[in-house]
């Protein structure tokens, strides 16, 4: 009798442990898609951090013609997208297989990725104020800061296209 039971223990022991890899799995799945959606997140708002920049650059290029308010709104969009940057890219994603340009080096020191991401935020409000005066030499200048730090994270954070 003693034995049936402990039989019925073990089986049930059993019972558990199988249970909880198949958790376990059903978590992984539900870790990779969070994992997924934080990527393409990340880069959507990068996407949109170009897209803001674009009219910009045709301005300074003199590409097309300076029109100040126009420069300040997509002043206003980018530093709008630049108070999210940090916060989108805290999940570390490393021990996922994904499509990224994140270089793993980005978690290994996130203070620092943070520490640009709030270059750009303050560079990029100063664009704001720059634009307002609506004078392309003060806009361009301010830009060019922008484009500084745009560049100072992706040289060390993210992967060269190819
Ligand atoms: C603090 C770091 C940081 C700053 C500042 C930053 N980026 Fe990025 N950017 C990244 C990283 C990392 C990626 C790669 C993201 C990925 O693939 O998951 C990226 C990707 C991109 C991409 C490619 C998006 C895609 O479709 O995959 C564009 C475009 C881009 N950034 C534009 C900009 C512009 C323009 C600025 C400045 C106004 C800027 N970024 C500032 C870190 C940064």
């Amino acid at each position: 009798m003693k034995r049936m039971k402990l039989a019925v223990f073990a089986a049930l022991g059993v019972m558990v442990l199988t249970g909880s890899v198949v958790a376990d799995e059903a978590d992984g799945d539900e870790a990779l898609k969070r994992a997924n959606k934080a990527v393409e997140r990340r880069e959507a708002v990068m996407g949109l951090m170009g897209w803001s920049a674009g009219p910009m650059v045709g301005m300074i290029k003199e590409q097309t013609p300076y029109d100040a308010e126009a420069f300040t709104r997509q002043a206003r969009r980018m530093a709008a997208l630049s108070e999210m940057v940090a916060d989108l890219f805290k999940a570390d994603v490393r021990n996922f297989d994904l499509h990224t340009q994140a270089k793993p080096e980005l978690w290994d020191d996130y203070e620092d990725f943070a520490s640009l991401a709030q270059e750009l935020v303050a560079s990029s409000k100063s664009l704001v104020v720059a634009s307002e005066a609506g004078d392309l030499d003060v806009a361009r200048k301010a830009f060019t800061a922008v484009a500084d730090d745009c560049k100072a994270c992706h040289d060390k954070y993210k992967e060269d296209d190819h």
